[in-house]
């Protein structure tokens, strides 16, 4: 195909290029660019293929994967890699271009609405998962979208409110997932909505340079949709394509442009920019054909929910031993609806096959008949008939020697474009679990949520809980086999379970107008609760396997320009299993402050029944570094610092101490 360039085009086709062409596609100048279409979104491909009366999109049915929280809580980079390579063969089959994922804002706050289309509340877990996930896309064919550029930590106000953050934070939390996650070159980065320091998102000049000049991006910037204010500022900003298109904006564009308003070095900047794209994109394409069968698809999405749902507790009640009477109860065993495991808003699917159905799942593992009752909704619902009948629930878990409660929320309570306004479960919900483990006190629960519960009310009363998440549409499968046995539970969490919202900083402000504080600055999630030894629930990197590790023997080294740290884990149970052995760097007599620990790297390996191995994990010195207010720049003091692997942040297995001099580490 010939290549055309910006010098090609007329001032019109070129302002019309940084306004988008409808919903989902790029302006294509009458056909002398190639066509680029996009589409959500994060959990799977969202194609809508038309708009009905009432507003509501029609979609395409496609493989609904487990959520990006799911996705993260498994630490498995390759499993993020392969789920981006297998929505790529979704998008290939779909004609998309580019799949406006994967988001990587900071879970700063439990209730923010979409935080289960995110990784985590630490920005290298998220950032590297994500430059994982970006490359496994791009390598077949289709192009990623980094969203949502920056500080959305919120749904509340989301159009309106500032995120007041200091530059140390935005570099250290909210820009650095960005910053790892460019490293996989994405084609295009989408702002958000809110404002950053007073600035709307869409005309954020200063982070928009930071991302090209700092990070190397060399994509173009989208909008969010409808999230451009004044399209001229936000082109002198250097936001290349608003979308959707918006003839309003267009016009005043032109207008703009002819009266000198927007310059001609400024609209080439961004036509330029959306031109490349283009390109890039089509390059990148060329020649791809899906690679996975939609079986091998779908067989994925269940693997990516064994690897990632979480054991938060397990009194000896799991594995189910084989031929258990068991009951399920409760709605999100047997989901009617896909809307009910999965978030709402623009990552809401439409599911390829039928919904699952644990207690069946279950019964052929088990080689029993597993009882199945409903229970109740997910909110409350009176004098309609639509309940489930929880007298049958309590009695069928009372005749059970095991009983399953499938609690959960769902896109009507975790959605886009609202937060949550508490972490406990429904009301009905909490009732149903402690009236059936009042008669059978062998109760688990499987909590289908895209996020963090407050589990206090009803924790006491169960044996063992199962953090399932969004599971995507085979992720009743992956579950059953996790509690049968077959599969040893590995996930482990990604954001901290605190004991009670109050106990989390970001709650101080709150919905205070349009302005949000982020006055604890370097304080989100563990960092605070670490250093403050504030005690949560669930601690980050925690969860629980049905096997027992124990760490030995760590080395320090150097491989060229890296510290190497070796340690070896030790399988000391009878059951073969996978751990996720955690690096934190502590920096001993800071000149700054600084977080107790931060998360620096990782290892996942399966170890067999009785073996040890010897885990090694390299650290840069990028892993030491903190923004220097006084220098402008990232800064890696020297002194004493001390290298920790844990299981989890608050469980500290092995420590080791290195000295960093003059920009080089020394062994001690
Ligand atoms: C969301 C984006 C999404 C876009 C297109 C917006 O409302 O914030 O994440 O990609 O819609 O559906």
């Amino acid at each position: 195909m010939k290549r055309i360039s910006v010098k090609e085009l007329t001032a019109e086709e070129k302002l019309r290029l940084l306004c988008g062409d409808g919903f989902w596609n790029l302006y294509n100048a009458e056909g002398k660019l190639p066509k680029i279409t996009v589409s959500d979104g994060p959990v799977g491909l969202r194609r809508v293929l038309s708009v009905r009366e009432d507003g509501s999109d029609v979609m395409k049915p496609s493989v609904a994967y487990p959520t990006i929280a799911v996705l993260a809580n498994t630490w498995d980079r390759t499993l993020a890699r392969e789920m981006g390579a297998s929505l790529a063969d979704d998008c290939l089959e779909n004609g998309v271009d580019i799949l406006l994922a994967p988001g990587v804002n900071i879970k700063r706050d439990p209730r923010n609405g979409r935080n289960f289309e995110y990784f985590s509340e630490d920005p290298y877990l998220a950032g590297d998962m994500a430059r994982e996930y970006i490359e496994g896309l791009q390598e077949n064919g289709v192009g990623a979208c980094l969203k949502h550029f920056c500080a959305n930590n919120l749904e509340y106000n989301r159009f309106e409110q500032s995120s007041e953050v200091d530059t140390r934070t935005l570099r250290e939390i909210y820009y650095e997932a960005f910053r790892i996650a460019c490293k996989a070159e994405p084609v295009s980065i989408m702002c958000s909505y809110n404002r950053i320091n007073g600035r709307y998102a869409s005309e954020n000049k200063k982070g928009f340079s930071v991302l090209r000049t700092d990070f190397g991006f060399k994509g173009a910037i989208f909008s969010d949709w409808e999230a451009v204010r004044d399209r001229t500022c936000s082109a002198k900003a250097g936001l290349d394509i608003e979308m959707p298109f918006n003839r309003e904006h267009y016009e005043r564009l032109l207008k703009d442009y002819q009266n000198g308003i927007l310059t001609e070095e400024e609209l080439d900047a961004c036509a330029q920019r959306v031109i490349e794209l283009i390109y890039r994109c089509k390059e990148m394409s060329c020649g791809k054909k899906p690679r996975r069968s939609v079986s091998e698809r779908l067989e994925l999405a269940a693997d990516i929910e064994r690897e990632g749902a979480v054991l938060l507790k397990n009194e000896g009640i799991l594995p189910l031993r084989k031929g258990a009477k068991v009951a399920v109860n409760g709605c999100y065993g047997k989901p009617a609806t896909p809307s009910l495991v999965f978030g709402g808003g623009s990552a809401r699917m439409v599911w390829l096959e039928q919904p699952f159905d644990i207690a069946s799942l279950l019964g052929s593992r088990l080689g029993t008949e597993v009882l199945y009752e409903r229970a109740f909704l997910p909110k409350e619902v009176s004098g309609n008939g639509t309940l489930g009948i929880p007298g049958k629930a309590v009695e069928n878990a009372a005749l059970a020697d095991v009983n399953i409660v499938c609690a959960g929320t769902g896109a009507d309570i975790e959605y886009e474009s609202g937060d949550r306004e508490i972490l406990r479960l429904p009301e009905v919900q909490e009732r149903a679990i402690i009236d059936e483990a009042k008669v059978n006190p062998n109760t688990v629960v499987i909590l289908f949520t895209g996020s963090v519960v407050d589990v206090t009310a009803w924790e006491p009363y169960v044996k063992a809980i199962l953090w399932a998440g969004f599971c995507g549409e085979r992720g009743g499968e992956a579950i059953a086999d996790i509690l049968c046995g077959l599969v040893n539970p590995s996930g482990r969490l990604t954001e901290t379970f605190p004991y009670s919202l109050s106990d989390i900083p970001a709650v101080q402000s709150y919905r205070n107008g349009n302005v949000t504080l982020y006055s604890e600055g370097l304080n989100v999630g563990y960092r605070y609760f670490d250093t403050f030894q504030i005690p949560v629930r669930y601690p980050f990197g925690y969860g629980l396997s049905y096997s027992l590790f124990k760490y030995e023997n760590i080395s320090l080294a150097l491989e060229e320009n890296a510290l190497c740290i070796s340690y070896w884990i030790h399988n000391v149970s009878d059951e073969g299993g996978k751990e996720v052995s955690q690096v934190y760097v502590h920096p001993i007599a800071a000149k700054v402050y600084r977080p107790n620990k931060e998360l620096k790297g990782w290892s996942k390996d399966f170890i067999e029944s009785g073996k040890k191995i010897c885990v090694k994990v390299r650290l840069d010195f990028a892993a030491f570094a903190y923004w220097s207010e006084a220098e402008d720049r990232m800064t890696i003091d020297d002194g004493l610092y001390e290298i920790i692997v844990g299981s989890n942040c608050e469980n500290s297995h092995l420590s080791a101490k290195v000295v960093v001099e003059n920009g080089i580490f020394k062994i001690i």
